[in-house]
């Protein structure tokens, strides 16, 4: 830890406790308050949500929340977003340096050996219903991916590290166009290997058993922006179950399990989905976005305007920004003409001048647009929050080798206590 001579001092009772300062390379401060509990004989802080609580000292992602800055290993979002491909992006969070040709064409190599699913994961596949929302089907495949790659990873071991990173890599794209050819009643396929990564899952996703799959540029660079956009956002929800759950020493694998879970609810990845559906709903209802604007805004009604607001972002997303262009490209490519886009676009303009969401700083978040790229894609709207894991992935791995390697606690948060004091326990015909 990077400390200052600056402190903070806190009283308690007359008795005054100070405690260092941390700084980061992008000059924020931390209290460091590791010693609380012992100087105060067992006063903590109470924190819920950790609006206020650092978890970890990290060197991957950085975000200004206030300036709409993101970061990935020091690199602005908007150079990696036009200028490198997911990969590549991939790489830089996990090992930290951008790849040279020959590192990114060896890593490629090193995931396409390890793209083949074991042929038995299937019947797994086969017991779940069709109507089983891909989000479990996933979490709970790649959890079963330790029963067919039993060994765990000695993070001592570069090459076990490396191998099980190769892994995933190689294997999280095929089990997520499975979860979705499952649902789409398709065969379930493998890809081809001669392809770009991202196109290749395209191909494992969208080809037809009796026809030949095309590549489109425009779409693939399309969902090579997106995934990038979505590969890491420093300690959200889903990384930090990543890294609590491997921090008990946990595999990487269901430690990514844990993740896709988190990642699942409609206040985190399960945003894009919810986006949709709301704009569906708007739709079925006569389309008046007014009505829905109010509903947003009345206290009584737990109706949020989804796509709205971000717990970080308070000015913009600098990830809507990229992607609202990509989307237009998307949709001018495509032709698309869909009523639920003209929605989105009243919603937007409607809620960006409304004062209740310019006083609460809520601007439109990047799953309000990553929903109707995927929508425009004839995704449907349950694999949405499954192409959000895909692009997480990379991050989720890079925090868990982070915390890993930098031999980070066990994460065990305290709490206040607020149930019933001791009570004389009552034999049950007594009760
Ligand atoms: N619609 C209407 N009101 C909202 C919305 C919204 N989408 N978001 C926040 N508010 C209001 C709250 O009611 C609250 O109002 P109040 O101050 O009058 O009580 C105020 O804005 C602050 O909201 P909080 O919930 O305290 O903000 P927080 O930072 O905790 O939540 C969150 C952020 C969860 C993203 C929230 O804005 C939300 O629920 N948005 C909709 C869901 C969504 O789009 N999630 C995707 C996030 S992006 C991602 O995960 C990749």
């Amino acid at each position: 830890m990077n400390y200052m001579s600056r402190t903070a001092s806190l009283e308690i009772d007359g008795k005054k406790y100070e405690f260092p300062l941390v700084k980061g390379t992008e000059n924020e401060y931390a209290i460091d308050i590791k010693t609380l509990r012992g100087v105060t004989n067992g006063i903590t802080t109470i924190d819920p949500g950790y609006k206020n609580t650092g978890s970890c000292e990290s060197a991957i992602t950085f975000l200004n929340g206030e300036e709409g800055v993101l970061r990935y290993r020091g690199y602005a979002i908007e150079d990696l977003a036009e200028k490198a491909d997911f990969l590549e992006v991939a790489y830089l969070l996990i090992f930290g340096e951008l790849p040279t040709k020959e590192e990114l064409e060896k890593f490629h190599t090193d995931i396409k050996a390890q793209s083949h699913v074991d042929e038995d994961v299937k019947k797994i596949i086969d017991g779940f219903p069709k109507s089983a929302h891909p989000m479990g089907v996933l979490s709970s495949l790649t959890s079963a991916l330790v029963a067919f790659n039993p060994s765990s990873v000695n993070v001592d071991s570069e090459e076990e590290m490396y191998n099980a990173i190769c892994r995933i890599l190689g294997k999280f794209p095929v089990l997520t166009a499975w979860a979705y050819r499952k649902r789409a009643g398709l065969p379930l396929d493998y890809g081809d290997d001669s392809l770009g990564y991202v196109d290749n899952f395209l191909k494992m996703m969208f080809k037809k058993p009796s026809g030949e799959y095309t590549s489109n540029k425009v779409i693939v660079d399309a969902l090579d922006k997106l995934l990038i956009l979505h590969a890491d956002h420093e300690q959200n929800c889903s990384t930090s179950t990543v890294r609590i759950v491997g921090s008990s020493q946990a595999g990487l694998f269901v430690s990514i399990s844990a993740g896709i879970n988190a990642l699942w609810g409609p206040l985190h990845g399960g945003a894009n989905q919810a986006v949709i559906e709301m704009l569906e709903a708007i739709k079925e209802d006569g389309g008046d976005t007014k009505k829905f604007m109010a509903k947003a805004k009345d206290k009584s009604d737990p109706f949020r305007l989804m796509g709205f607001g971000h717990r970080v972002y308070k000015n913009f997303d600098p990830r809507a920004k990229i992607i609202k262009k990509s989307a237009d490209a998307v949709l001018e490519d495509l032709g698309v003409d869909d009523p639920v886009l003209d929605i989105a676009k009243g919603l937007e303009k409607e809620a960006l001048e409304d004062q209740y969401f310019v006083d609460r700083r809520l601007y439109p978040n990047v799953d309000f647009y990553s929903g109707i790229i995927y929508r425009s894609l004839g995704i449907p709207v349950e694999m949405f929050t499954p192409m959000f894991a895909l692009g997480r992935l990379p991050g989720w791995i890079a925090q868990w080798r982070e915390m890993r390697l930098r031999k980070e606690p066990i994460g065990r948060p305290r709490q206040v206590y607020i149930g019933e004091t001791y009570r004389e326990f009552k034999p049950i015909g007594k009760r």
